[in-house]
């Protein structure tokens, strides 16, 4: 059993890029840690760099209590599982499986031991004669985790491990993996693009953006505490609404915010959750509202305290309605938000389709005028000159 900390890694490739910029990142004793981001933030770059198969440019990487910068790849006792996982398609899956096992020279009856207890794990026991071609994809990726397991590494490292496989089989096999590496215990840095994955697999998941750890926490936390912008837009599908308000009253403790010609009251209870807003009366707040606190307000209501808009589209999923719909209130693209310099300034605010959850039955059509009532306390401040969440 290990620990893997990042103290201050940062990868700058001979070109020039760099890659991971300063990170800290602990992965406790049988830990499901998960490293998520956007394509090229630097999650391969972080795990080629645990996996000693990157050098570090700068900071400390510590295996336990080693510090193994300098360290060889094979000395570092962890298992890597990637996307692309290359099976031999000559030999069993048993010997698949146990192949670092006889390079190894592990006695024939202990490996034996080692590949029949992961089969049982992974419940690929009725299949260790065939051959890989005569598996199910989920079952290859199942021998590719075998591969890893009977290595018992201190340390799993994975990169997108899912990813070939179809929507049904990846839901299926994200289960599969994290009910292993809890049956293991073993200290796993598991990357994905996927948020979903990320929250639905992660006990605890760090957020990467353009090499910088932008938060790290437990799913929930993520979703209900975002640290920026960046974070809430890209935790939670379909993605927190984000606009650019007008913070008036904070000093009369009748606070509001105007989101374009609405004017929402933000309750004492948000105004207490977020101390810091009175700093910014008078001023622009970035909000957000997730598309489940939205709610159709009824049609006899005044039009005080809404949000209101024009429907433009209605997405029936059975379970719910996705209603997409205009406002006048100016949006902000999380994307945007996190790192462009203009966008921080307030120069760039772009026109955009807002989303709201709402039940099956609720009865709207593309053209209808829509009015949303918003739960004061499932608002979201952030600092437009930041990013960051305004709280204390
Ligand atoms: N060998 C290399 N030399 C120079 N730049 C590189 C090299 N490998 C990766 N990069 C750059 O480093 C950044 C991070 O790449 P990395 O592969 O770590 O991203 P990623 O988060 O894994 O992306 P993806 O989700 O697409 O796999 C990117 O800008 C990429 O172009
Ligand atoms: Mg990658």
């Amino acid at each position: 059993m290990a620990t893997v900390k990042l103290e201050q890694v940062t990868k700058i490739y001979p070109n020039g890029t760099k890659a991971v910029d300063g990170l800290n990142l602990e992965v406790g004793e049988g830990e499901l840690m998960v490293l998520v981001g956007p394509s090229g933030c630097g999650k391969t770059t972080a795990l080629r760099m645990v996996a000693g198969l990157e050098d570090i440019s700068d900071g400390s990487l510590y295996i336990g209590q080693k510090r193994v910068n300098d360290m060889s790849p094979k000395d570092r006792d962890i298992a890597m599982v990637f996307q692309s996982y290359a099976l031999y398609p000559h030999m069993t899956v048993a010997e698949n499986i146990g192949f670092a096992l006889k390079l190894r020279k592990t006695p024939k009856a202990e490996a034996s031991a080692k590949i029949d207890q992961a089969a049982k794990i992974l419940g690929l026991s009725e299949v260790l004669d065939r051959k890989p071609g005569q598996l199910s994809g989920g079952q290859r990726q199942r021998v590719a985790m075998g591969r890893a397991i009977v290595r018992e590494p201190s340390v799993f490292l994975m990169d997108e491990p899912l990813s070939n496989l179809d929507a049904k089989l990846r839901v299926q096999m994200r289960a599969e993996v994290s009910k292993v590496q809890r049956t293991l215990g073993v200290a796993t840095l598991y990357v994905t693009h996927d948020q979903v994955e990320a929250m639905t697999m992660g006990d605890r998941v760090a957020v990467l953006r353009g090499g910088v750890l932008q938060q790290c926490d437990t799913p929930q936390t993520l979703y209900d505490r975002p640290a920026n912008v960046f974070v809430a837009g890209f935790i939670g599908s379909p993605a927190m609404n984000l606009w650019r308000g007008v913070l008036e009253g904070a000093s009369t403790g009748a606070a509001t915010v105007d989101l374009g010609s609405c004017r929402l009251d933000v309750g004492d209870a948000a105004m207490a959750a977020h101390p810091e807003l009175s700093r910014f009366e008078g001023a622009e707040v970035i909000v957000g509202i997730r598309p489940e606190h939205l709610s159709v307000a009824p049609p006899s209501s005044d039009g005080g305290g809404e949000l209101r808009g024009r429907v433009e589209l209605v997405e029936a999923l059975g379970s719910e309605l996705m209603v997409h719909f205009s406002t006048d209130a100016r949006h902000v693209k999380a994307e945007d938000a996190a790192d462009d310099p203009a966008m921080r300034t307030g120069e760039v605010a772009t026109a955009g389709i807002s989303v709201a959850r709402v039940g099956p039955r609720v009865d709207v059509k593309p053209g209808d005028p829509i009015a949303f009532e918003v739960e004061s306390d499932m608002m979201h401040f952030f600092d437009p000159a930041t990013g960051g969440a305004i709280r204390q």
